[in-house]
Protein backbone atom coordinates (compact mmCIF):
# COMPACT_ATOMS: atom_id res chain seq x y z
CA UNK A 1 0.00 0.00 0.00
CA UNK A 2 0.81 3.68 -0.86
CA UNK A 3 2.15 5.47 2.58
CA UNK A 4 -0.17 8.08 1.91
CA UNK A 5 -3.42 8.09 -0.67
CA UNK A 6 -6.90 9.62 -0.71
CA UNK A 7 -10.15 7.24 -0.25
CA UNK A 8 -12.59 8.64 -2.72
CA UNK A 9 -14.98 5.62 -0.17
CA UNK A 10 -14.04 7.26 3.18
CA UNK A 11 -14.13 10.85 1.69
CA UNK A 12 -10.84 11.05 3.85
CA UNK A 13 -6.67 10.43 3.74
CA UNK A 14 -5.38 7.14 4.29
CA UNK A 15 -1.65 7.08 5.76
CA UNK A 16 0.29 4.38 6.84
CA UNK A 17 1.41 5.04 10.41
CA UNK A 18 5.10 5.14 10.18
CA UNK A 19 5.68 5.41 13.80
CA UNK A 20 4.34 2.25 14.26
CA UNK A 21 6.88 0.65 11.75
CA UNK A 22 7.88 -1.96 11.64
CA UNK A 23 6.04 -3.69 14.56
CA UNK A 24 3.08 -2.67 13.23
CA UNK A 25 0.99 -1.76 9.60
CA UNK A 26 -1.28 0.62 11.06
CA UNK A 27 -4.06 2.32 8.93
CA UNK A 28 -4.62 5.58 9.98
CA UNK A 29 -8.16 7.38 8.32
CA UNK A 30 -7.50 11.61 8.65
CA UNK A 31 -10.70 13.29 8.24
CA UNK A 32 -9.67 16.92 9.11
CA UNK A 33 -7.20 19.49 8.73
CA UNK A 34 -6.02 18.91 12.34
CA UNK A 35 -5.96 15.16 12.55
CA UNK A 36 -3.51 15.88 8.77
CA UNK A 37 -1.12 17.86 10.98
CA UNK A 38 -1.37 16.35 14.06
CA UNK A 39 0.03 12.65 11.90
CA UNK A 40 2.73 14.86 10.13
CA UNK A 41 4.01 16.66 13.67
CA UNK A 42 4.51 13.05 14.92
CA UNK A 43 5.72 11.82 11.83
CA UNK A 44 3.23 9.34 11.16
CA UNK A 45 3.68 10.80 7.79
CA UNK A 46 6.84 12.13 6.50
CA UNK A 47 9.77 12.33 3.85
CA UNK A 48 10.01 15.76 2.01
CA UNK A 49 7.86 14.06 -1.30
CA UNK A 50 4.97 12.46 0.12
CA UNK A 51 4.76 15.96 2.56
CA UNK A 52 3.84 17.85 -0.54
CA UNK A 53 1.35 15.39 -1.14
CA UNK A 54 0.05 15.66 2.76
CA UNK A 55 0.18 19.23 2.87
CA UNK A 56 -2.35 19.25 -0.71
CA UNK A 57 -4.85 16.90 0.37
CA UNK A 58 -4.51 18.24 3.98
CA UNK A 59 -5.97 21.78 1.83
CA UNK A 60 -8.70 19.19 -0.04
CA UNK A 61 -9.77 18.43 3.45
CA UNK A 62 -9.95 21.55 5.04
CA UNK A 63 -12.22 22.41 1.08
CA UNK A 64 -14.73 20.05 2.41
CA UNK A 65 -14.92 20.11 5.96
CA UNK A 66 -14.28 23.83 6.70
CA UNK A 67 -16.17 27.15 6.77
CA UNK A 68 -14.63 28.99 4.36
CA UNK A 69 -13.58 31.32 7.34
CA UNK A 70 -11.73 28.69 8.97
CA UNK A 71 -9.82 28.14 5.75
CA UNK A 72 -7.35 30.25 6.27
CA UNK A 73 -5.93 29.81 9.65
CA UNK A 74 -6.30 25.89 9.23
CA UNK A 75 -3.90 26.27 5.78
CA UNK A 76 -1.48 28.34 8.19
CA UNK A 77 -1.35 25.49 10.70
CA UNK A 78 -1.14 23.20 7.62
CA UNK A 79 2.06 24.79 6.47
CA UNK A 80 3.85 25.33 9.62
CA UNK A 81 3.62 22.00 11.02
CA UNK A 82 7.11 21.06 9.80
CA UNK A 83 9.55 23.81 8.58
CA UNK A 84 11.95 22.27 6.85
CA UNK A 85 10.70 20.63 3.75
CA UNK A 86 9.87 23.28 1.16
CA UNK A 87 7.67 20.71 -0.13
CA UNK A 88 5.05 20.73 2.46
CA UNK A 89 4.35 24.46 2.16
CA UNK A 90 4.45 24.39 -1.95
CA UNK A 91 1.61 21.68 -1.32
CA UNK A 92 -0.79 23.41 0.68
CA UNK A 93 -0.29 26.27 -1.94
CA UNK A 94 -0.17 24.46 -5.00
CA UNK A 95 -4.10 23.10 -4.06
CA UNK A 96 -4.91 25.96 -2.00
CA UNK A 97 -4.62 27.59 -5.67
CA UNK A 98 -7.73 25.83 -6.45
CA UNK A 99 -9.77 26.99 -3.70
CA UNK A 100 -11.83 29.12 -6.08
CA UNK A 101 -13.45 26.50 -8.00
CA UNK A 102 -14.27 24.52 -5.01
CA UNK A 103 -13.42 21.21 -3.05
CA UNK A 104 -13.30 19.44 -6.24
CA UNK A 105 -10.94 21.35 -8.03
CA UNK A 106 -8.78 21.57 -4.80
CA UNK A 107 -9.00 17.24 -4.04
CA UNK A 108 -7.68 16.81 -8.23
CA UNK A 109 -5.07 19.40 -7.75
CA UNK A 110 -3.74 17.23 -4.77
CA UNK A 111 -4.05 13.87 -6.96
CA UNK A 112 -2.97 15.95 -9.36
CA UNK A 113 0.72 16.61 -7.70
CA UNK A 114 0.70 13.02 -6.05
CA UNK A 115 0.76 11.03 -9.40
CA UNK A 116 3.38 13.83 -10.49
CA UNK A 117 5.62 12.73 -7.76
CA UNK A 118 5.30 8.96 -8.75
CA UNK A 119 6.41 9.66 -11.83
CA UNK A 120 9.58 11.73 -10.58
CA UNK A 121 10.12 8.98 -8.62
CA UNK A 122 10.93 6.57 -11.38
CA UNK A 123 11.98 9.04 -13.65
CA UNK A 124 14.99 10.26 -10.49
CA UNK A 125 15.81 6.49 -10.11
CA UNK A 126 16.35 5.76 -13.35
CA UNK A 127 18.87 9.07 -14.21
CA UNK A 128 20.91 8.68 -10.71
CA UNK A 129 21.32 4.88 -11.36
CA UNK A 130 22.81 6.13 -15.06
CA UNK A 131 25.38 7.95 -12.85
CA UNK A 132 26.72 5.31 -10.67
CA UNK A 133 29.29 3.04 -12.97
CA UNK A 134 30.05 -0.82 -11.71
CA UNK A 135 28.44 -4.06 -11.95
CA UNK A 136 28.77 -4.65 -8.14
CA UNK A 137 27.58 -1.54 -6.05
CA UNK A 138 28.14 -0.74 -2.38
CA UNK A 139 25.82 2.18 -1.71
CA UNK A 140 25.52 4.06 1.79
CA UNK A 141 22.32 5.71 2.50
CA UNK A 142 20.65 7.85 5.90
CA UNK A 143 16.99 8.49 6.66
CA UNK A 144 14.27 6.74 4.63
CA UNK A 145 14.25 8.06 1.05
CA UNK A 146 12.14 5.22 -0.02
CA UNK A 147 8.52 4.74 -1.03
CA UNK A 148 7.61 5.74 2.80
CA UNK A 149 9.10 9.31 2.54
CA UNK A 150 6.99 9.70 -1.11
CA UNK A 151 3.95 8.06 -2.49
CA UNK A 152 6.04 5.18 -4.70
CA UNK A 153 9.66 4.16 -5.17
CA UNK A 154 11.06 7.37 -3.06
CA UNK A 155 13.97 9.66 -3.79
CA UNK A 156 17.96 7.85 -2.94
CA UNK A 157 16.48 4.50 -2.05
CA UNK A 158 14.75 4.55 -5.48
CA UNK A 159 17.84 4.26 -6.95
CA UNK A 160 19.14 1.55 -4.88
CA UNK A 161 15.95 -0.46 -5.83
CA UNK A 162 16.84 0.47 -9.65
CA UNK A 163 20.76 -0.41 -9.45
CA UNK A 164 19.37 -3.36 -7.51
CA UNK A 165 16.53 -4.31 -10.37
CA UNK A 166 19.83 -3.90 -12.97
CA UNK A 167 21.27 -6.64 -10.96
CA UNK A 168 24.22 -4.14 -9.74
CA UNK A 169 23.50 -4.02 -6.33
CA UNK A 170 25.68 -5.70 -3.78
CA UNK A 171 25.13 -4.04 -0.41
CA UNK A 172 23.46 -1.48 1.24
CA UNK A 173 24.98 0.27 3.92
CA UNK A 174 22.21 1.98 5.99
CA UNK A 175 22.43 4.53 8.67
CA UNK A 176 19.99 4.05 11.66
CA UNK A 177 19.25 7.69 11.72
CA UNK A 178 19.04 8.67 15.67
CA UNK A 179 16.85 9.70 17.35
CA UNK A 180 13.72 8.46 15.59
CA UNK A 181 15.25 5.73 13.70
CA UNK A 182 14.23 6.13 10.58
CA UNK A 183 16.85 3.98 9.01
CA UNK A 184 16.59 1.15 11.34
CA UNK A 185 12.94 1.33 11.13
CA UNK A 186 12.30 2.20 7.68
CA UNK A 187 14.82 1.37 5.90
CA UNK A 188 15.57 -1.49 6.78
CA UNK A 189 11.97 -2.71 6.36
CA UNK A 190 12.16 -1.74 2.65
CA UNK A 191 15.26 -3.06 2.14
CA UNK A 192 14.14 -6.32 3.17
CA UNK A 193 11.15 -5.91 1.39
CA UNK A 194 13.14 -5.19 -1.79
CA UNK A 195 15.07 -8.17 -1.06
CA UNK A 196 18.17 -6.17 -0.74
CA UNK A 197 21.40 -7.56 1.26
CA UNK A 198 21.97 -4.97 3.49
CA UNK A 199 23.63 -3.84 6.66
CA UNK A 200 22.84 -1.29 9.37
CA UNK A 201 25.13 0.90 11.15
CA UNK A 202 25.28 3.58 13.90
CA UNK A 203 25.47 6.63 12.85
CA UNK A 204 28.50 7.29 14.29
CA UNK A 205 30.46 4.47 12.22
CA UNK A 206 29.84 6.02 8.90
CA UNK A 207 32.82 7.67 8.07
CA UNK A 208 35.01 5.29 9.39
CA UNK A 209 32.73 2.41 7.08
CA UNK A 210 33.37 4.92 4.13
CA UNK A 211 37.09 5.39 4.83
CA UNK A 212 37.70 1.61 5.05
CA UNK A 213 36.79 1.55 1.04
CA UNK A 214 33.26 -0.14 2.03
CA UNK A 215 31.28 2.09 0.54
CA UNK A 216 31.20 3.08 -3.76
CA UNK A 217 28.71 5.90 -3.22
CA UNK A 218 26.65 8.22 -0.87
CA UNK A 219 23.33 8.62 -1.66
CA UNK A 220 20.98 10.61 0.33
CA UNK A 221 17.45 12.94 -0.10
CA UNK A 222 17.02 16.70 0.55
CA UNK A 223 13.85 18.43 2.37
CA UNK A 224 15.17 21.65 0.64
CA UNK A 225 17.64 22.60 -1.64
CA UNK A 226 18.68 26.36 -2.22
CA UNK A 227 19.46 28.31 -5.23
CA UNK A 228 23.12 27.67 -4.48
CA UNK A 229 23.22 24.14 -4.61
CA UNK A 230 22.89 23.97 -0.30
CA UNK A 231 21.06 21.11 0.88
CA UNK A 232 19.18 20.52 3.67
CA UNK A 233 18.67 16.95 4.82
CA UNK A 234 18.19 14.34 8.06
CA UNK A 235 20.85 15.38 10.80
CA UNK A 236 23.98 13.53 9.89
CA UNK A 237 24.29 13.88 6.41
CA UNK A 238 26.72 16.59 6.75
CA UNK A 239 29.04 14.06 8.29
CA UNK A 240 28.77 11.44 5.76
CA UNK A 241 29.43 14.08 2.97
CA UNK A 242 32.20 15.18 4.88
CA UNK A 243 33.55 11.70 5.17
CA UNK A 244 32.86 10.88 1.47
CA UNK A 245 35.12 13.45 0.47
CA UNK A 246 37.95 13.08 3.24
CA UNK A 247 37.50 9.98 4.45
CA UNK A 248 38.64 7.48 1.89
CA UNK A 249 42.92 8.01 1.56
CA UNK A 250 44.07 7.95 -1.89
CA UNK A 251 45.70 4.75 -1.63
CA UNK A 252 41.87 3.35 -1.49
CA UNK A 253 40.17 5.33 -4.02
CA UNK A 254 40.68 8.84 -2.40
CA UNK A 255 36.85 10.57 -2.64
CA UNK A 256 33.90 8.66 -2.76
CA UNK A 257 30.99 10.16 -4.90
CA UNK A 258 28.10 11.65 -2.40
CA UNK A 259 24.97 12.21 -4.38
CA UNK A 260 21.54 14.07 -3.44
CA UNK A 261 18.94 12.83 -5.16
CA UNK A 262 15.69 15.04 -5.18
CA UNK A 263 12.43 15.61 -7.38
CA UNK A 264 12.17 19.67 -8.73
CA UNK A 265 9.72 19.91 -5.87
CA UNK A 266 12.24 20.13 -3.30
CA UNK A 267 14.33 22.90 -5.04
CA UNK A 268 13.74 26.23 -3.79
CA UNK A 269 15.14 29.21 -5.69
CA UNK A 270 13.51 31.49 -3.19
CA UNK A 271 15.86 30.19 -0.86
CA UNK A 272 19.41 31.98 -1.58
CA UNK A 273 21.70 29.54 0.58
CA UNK A 274 21.61 27.10 2.97
CA UNK A 275 21.91 29.40 6.04
CA UNK A 276 18.21 30.73 4.96
CA UNK A 277 16.62 27.20 5.68
CA UNK A 278 14.92 26.89 8.77
CA UNK A 279 15.79 23.64 10.85
CA UNK A 280 13.72 21.94 12.68
CA UNK A 281 14.39 21.52 16.09
CA UNK A 282 12.54 18.92 18.00
CA UNK A 283 11.62 17.35 21.69
CA UNK A 284 14.42 16.70 23.79
CA UNK A 285 12.59 13.87 24.72
CA UNK A 286 13.48 12.21 21.18
CA UNK A 287 17.19 12.60 21.97
CA UNK A 288 16.93 11.89 25.83
CA UNK A 289 14.81 8.10 24.78
CA UNK A 290 14.05 5.42 22.90
CA UNK A 291 10.67 4.61 22.38
CA UNK A 292 9.89 5.65 26.20
CA UNK A 293 12.98 4.21 27.87
CA UNK A 294 14.97 7.07 29.37
CA UNK A 295 18.86 6.88 28.08
CA UNK A 296 20.34 9.78 30.15
CA UNK A 297 20.06 10.61 34.16
CA UNK A 298 16.98 13.15 34.71
CA UNK A 299 17.83 16.79 34.46
CA UNK A 300 20.10 16.26 31.29
CA UNK A 301 19.18 18.60 28.61
CA UNK A 302 19.49 18.15 24.76
CA UNK A 303 19.63 19.91 21.78
CA UNK A 304 17.21 17.93 18.65
CA UNK A 305 17.78 19.16 15.22
CA UNK A 306 16.67 17.13 12.89
CA UNK A 307 17.94 18.66 10.28
CA UNK A 308 21.45 19.49 8.72
CA UNK A 309 22.55 21.86 6.03
CA UNK A 310 25.69 20.41 3.28
CA UNK A 311 27.15 23.03 1.13
CA UNK A 312 26.95 22.68 -2.62
CA UNK A 313 30.44 21.96 -2.94
CA UNK A 314 30.73 18.67 -0.57
CA UNK A 315 28.03 17.14 -3.04
CA UNK A 316 29.24 15.60 -6.44
CA UNK A 317 25.50 16.08 -7.78
CA UNK A 318 21.98 17.01 -7.61
CA UNK A 319 20.33 14.37 -9.44
CA UNK A 320 16.71 15.55 -10.20
CA UNK A 321 13.42 14.00 -12.07
CA UNK A 322 14.62 16.48 -15.52
CA UNK A 323 18.33 17.28 -14.59
CA UNK A 324 21.71 16.24 -12.93
CA UNK A 325 23.25 19.80 -11.27
CA UNK A 326 27.29 19.12 -10.94
CA UNK A 327 27.30 20.69 -7.63
CA UNK A 328 31.31 20.02 -6.59
CA UNK A 329 31.96 20.79 -9.80
CA UNK A 330 30.65 24.73 -9.30
CA UNK A 331 26.91 24.35 -10.74
CA UNK A 332 24.17 25.45 -8.85
CA UNK A 333 20.41 25.15 -9.47
CA UNK A 334 19.58 28.57 -10.01
CA UNK A 335 22.18 28.54 -12.76
CA UNK A 336 21.01 25.41 -14.51
CA UNK A 337 18.29 25.15 -17.11
CA UNK A 338 15.62 23.16 -16.98
CA UNK A 339 14.67 20.96 -19.90
CA UNK A 340 11.23 21.08 -21.09
CA UNK A 341 8.97 18.91 -19.15
O1 LIG B 1 12.24 13.83 9.60
P1 LIG B 1 11.94 13.07 8.36
O2 LIG B 1 11.88 11.60 8.56
O3 LIG B 1 10.73 13.60 7.63
O4 LIG B 1 13.19 13.34 7.42
C1 LIG B 1 13.20 12.84 6.12
C2 LIG B 1 14.48 13.09 5.42
O5 LIG B 1 15.35 13.75 5.90
C3 LIG B 1 14.61 12.56 4.04
O6 LIG B 1 15.95 12.28 3.75
C4 LIG B 1 14.12 13.61 3.04
O7 LIG B 1 12.80 14.01 3.34
C5 LIG B 1 14.17 13.16 1.64
S1 LIG B 1 13.05 11.87 1.41
C6 LIG B 1 12.58 11.32 0.17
Amino acid sequence: MRPIDWDESAGAVRILDQTALPEAENVLVLDSVDAMVAAIRRLAVRGAPALGVAGALGVALAARTLPAAEVPAALARLRAARPTAVNLARGVDLAAAALPDGPDAVLAAALRLRDAEVVASTAMAERAAALLPGRSLRLMTICNTGALAAVERGTALAVVDQVRQEGRLERVIACETRPLLQGARLTAWELQRMGAEFDLIVDAAGASVIGRGLVDAVLVGADRIAANGDVANKVGTLALALAARYARPPARGGAVPCYVVAPESTIDLGTPDGSAIEIENRGAEEVLSVRGIPLAPAGTTALNPAFDVTPAGLVTAIVTDRRVIWTAAGERPRDVELPDA
